[in-house]
């Protein structure tokens, strides 16, 4: 596995172009499954993730080419509702597919879910979900078979704001008879950029970005164009790699409106920032201020997605910062990694006490999953001296060449293979 190393110290100036969303195109890839027909995604990431999904669209029949950043995929091909296992367990994310696939075809296999280490992440809302909808589902070794002899539209009330379980919900409705309804619905932009994606190919759902959605089944769905928005967990993670290294950093290609949980966590620790339609300016403070507390939760809130990263930004603010992870059972990996530089660092459960530390020490660490491993990168850029950051895979799921865009910004880092 690769290996990022890293000399501390160079403030980042200059602009970057923010890539496609990740967590957009990937349940926009799943839904091409619904359409029997083409699709053109523009301005799609070249990342591991994607790569991933690629590799299981083509695996149960599907046409999948690039053309630049675009992707053009012809569903009408799809020969199998056996999700591959092998791939399935690379990315967690793939179970996306069990929605369009089982729209599509009122069945399909698919094993249960591998993919980040983030504790159990259980699709226990999907399914239950999906029980509603009209479908039989049975557990034989690992795998999950579907089938549904009709698809009815129902009432579904989720007990938490599930991401997958609302695009899943989405997927598997589009085709089905009658009207679905979901209620307490996750309201990321993703939901949003999906349902746009499917309205696109002639579904009818509304609703995407509040918390109750509405999903009228149709018969038929056909080709659809569409532009990926742009990824706003990838736009945080620069803007905090600009703020540590005392630096300054024009976005472009970013939504200011997705962002606003973080951009106003980086203004609390000093960073002054203007927004324009797709641009944000950040400036970083001579000197860091600690914050009261960070609390990730579902969105508007701040972004789980973002605690990696903030984390590292907090370890070398003045003061003492508090942490708390309401997302995910074990989302603090990267913590002891970060320690190991000379951070400062308390766990307590789903809680992280950072103490602010006048500068941290360049050595080896391990990423552990996509967004630690932004994080460690992030700490490596302002360091004494040099980091390596081993396991450049986990870091490339998710971020576009990001030693060349942080080359550009003037880093000292370049991938050993
Ligand atoms: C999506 O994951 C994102 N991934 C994640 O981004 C992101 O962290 C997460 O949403 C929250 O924003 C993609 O979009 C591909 P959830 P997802 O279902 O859909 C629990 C990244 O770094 N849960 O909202 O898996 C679950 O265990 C990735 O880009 C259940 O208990 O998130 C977790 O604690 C990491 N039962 C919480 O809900 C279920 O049936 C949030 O999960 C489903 C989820």
């Amino acid at each position: 596995m690769g290996k990022f190393y890293i000399d501390g110290g160079k403030r980042l100036e200059g602009t970057l172009r923010v890539q496609g969303g990740k967590n957009a195109v990937l349940p926009i890839l799943a839904a091409t499954v619904l359409n029997g027909h083409i699709s053109y995604i523009h301005d799609c990431p070249q990342i591991l993730d994607v790569l991933t999904m690629i590799s299981i669209l083509e695996r149960i029949g599907c046409n999948v080419k690039w053309e630049g950043k675009t992707l053009i995929v012809d569903s009408s091909t799809v020969s199998s509702y056996e999700v591959p296992e092998d791939l399935v367990r690379e990315m967690r994310s793939s179970i996306i597919l069990l929605g369009s696939v089982l729209g599509r075809y009122k069945k399909v296999v698919i094993s249960y879910p591998g993919g980040c280490p983030l504790g159990p992440r259980p699709i226990d809302l999907h399914l239950k979900a999906l029980r509603q909808l009209g479908v039989q589902i049975k557990e034989e070794h690992g795998f999950i078979i579907c089938e549904a002899s009709k698809l009815t539209g129902a009432k579904i009330h989720l007990d938490f704001p599930s991401v997958g379980a609302t695009e899943n919900i989405m997927l598997t409705a589009a085709l089905a008879e009658g009207t679905t309804v979901i209620y307490n619905a996750a309201k990321e932009p993703e939901i949003k950029d999906l349902q746009d994606f499917l309205n696109g190919m002639g579904a009818k759902i509304s609703g995407a970005s509040t918390d109750v959605i509405y999903i009228e089944g149709v018969k038929k769905l056909g080709k659809v164009e569409h532009k990926v928005i742009p990824d706003r967990i990838v736009a945080g993670t620069y803007l905090t790699a600009a703020a540590i290294t005392g630096g300054k950093i024009e976005l472009t290609n970013v939504e200011p409106n997705h962002i606003q949980a973080v951009t106003s966590k980086l203004r609390e620790i000093g960073c002054t920032i203007i927004e324009k339609e797709n641009r944000v300016f950040l400036k970083a403070p001579q000197q860091l201020r600690s914050v009261d507390i960070v609390r990730t939760q579902p969105y508007p809130g701040f972004p789980t997605d973002m605690q990696a990263q903030m984390m590292a930004l907090l370890t070398v603010a003045s003061g003492t910062s508090i942490i708390t992870e309401t997302v995910f059972e074990s989302r603090f990996k990267h913590a002891e990694e970060l320690m190991r530089m000379g951070a400062d660092i308390t766990i307590e459960g789903r809680t992280a006490i950072v103490k602010g530390v006048n500068a941290l020490t360049g050595t080896t660490v391990h990423a552990k999953d996509l967004r630690g491993g932004a994080a460690l990168i992030i700490a490596g850029l302002v360091a004494q001296g040099s980091t390596i950051v081993k396991g450049a895979k986990h870091i490339e799921r998710g971020y576009e060449e990001i030693d060349k865009e942080l080359q550009l910004l003037g880093a000292n880092i370049r991938k050993i293979d």
